[in-house]
């Protein structure tokens, strides 16, 4: 069924792993992702950027989570806006189907975020939605936004704790070392789990969220470079991190870099080896079988929520 994630994250935290929240804009991608779920009987997030709802537009993907929800009725799946930055994108959401919503306020002052999460959080709550909203920012690329990563600034433990407070959102993404894309580490993957460790004992109880999770599968960076992609010293999240993060008290993991690469690599790869093929079946197919096998491997062994 179509839900909130209230009972996703409250199942999440007292079960200490974490639920997926993958990325959309296509009907190959949503459907990779529902048989990925319903393979595992695994809870799932579908989440929409501003960018993929201009790509796609809001109508075609509601009608095909619809799709979704009717082709895996037993999956538990919330329908998110990932990183809303507006008050009239949240309520456009809210409004038209989605079960959750995204208010990123995080490039703003702590007051300008606090209020503008409270404005999302009133309209959403009395419409049934939840609320997710950012303090701190991740480094690399958000959305429009290119946060240079000496701008990046971490979650303040005691912030935190104030914000969700004044704002009454229903989960909070911290800022602990990760980011967007598929250029996460330089050197050594690092996060600052000492942090995570205090803002989660400060918040007991209360899911917090990781941005920028996604593992940058080198198989699939290979692929990409192999067959005529440029994608050198491409890193991301080691999948232990995220298991460990998923103990800490954070319940939504955000996966859409692995998502785009497995996608671009299954496709490279079956056009490189069947030149005559022009059906936009065959390399979409592959592109969603490949996702298929990703989410269920990532549902399996790193979110832990397989069977939930
Ligand atoms: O956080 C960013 C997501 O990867 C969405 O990216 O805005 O290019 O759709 P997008
Ligand atoms: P990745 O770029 O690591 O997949 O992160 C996605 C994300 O945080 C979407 O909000
Ligand atoms: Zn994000
Ligand atoms: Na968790």
């Amino acid at each position: 069924p179509l839900v909130t994630t209230t009972e996703m994250f409250t199942k999440a935290y007292e079960g200490k792993y974490a639920v997926g929240a993958f990325n959309v804009n296509n009907m190959e991608i949503i459907q990779g992702i529902i048989e990925a779920a319903r393979e595992e009987q695994a809870p799932v997030i579908l989440q929409v950027s501003a960018g993929a709802r201009n790509y796609a537009k809001h109508i075609y993907l509601t009608k095909l989570v619809e799709g979704a929800v009717a082709d895996a009725p037993d999956v538990p799946i919330a329908l998110h806006l990932d990183h809303g930055d507006s008050f009239e994108l949240c309520k456009a959401c809210v409004d038209g189907g989605f079960t959750s919503v995204m208010i990123d306020g995080s490039q703003y002052t702590f007051e300008e975020n606090i209020a503008l999460t409270q404005k999302v959080a009133a309209y959403a709550h009395a419409k049934g939605a939840v609320v997710e909203a950012e303090l701190g920012t991740l480094a690399g690329i958000e959305d429009d936004v290119n946060v240079a990563a000496e701008n990046a600034s971490f979650t303040d433990p005691a912030q935190a704790v104030e914000f969700v407070e004044r704002t009454g959102i229903d989960s909070l993404a911290i800022a602990i070392g990760t980011s967007h894309g598929a250029y996460k580490f330089k050197g050594t993957p690092q996060l600052d789990f000492q942090r995570l460790e205090k803002i989660s004992q400060l918040l007991s109880g209360f899911p917090l969220v990781l941005h920028g999770a996604s593992t940058v599968i080198p198989e699939f960076v290979e692929k990409c470079n192999l067959y005529g992609g440029k994608i050198p010293g491409a890193q991301g999240v080691p999948e232990e991190m995220l298991l460990k993060a998923g103990k800490m008290g954070v319940c939504k993991i955000n996966v859409d870099t692995d998502l785009r690469l497995a996608m671009t690599a299954s496709i490279r790869e079956t056009l490189a080896e069947n030149p005559a093929a022009f059906d936009p079946r065959s390399y979409l197919g592959a592109g969603r079988d490949a996702i298929r096998t990703m989410v269920a491997h990532k549902m399996r062994n790193m979110l832990n929520c397989s069977h939930r």
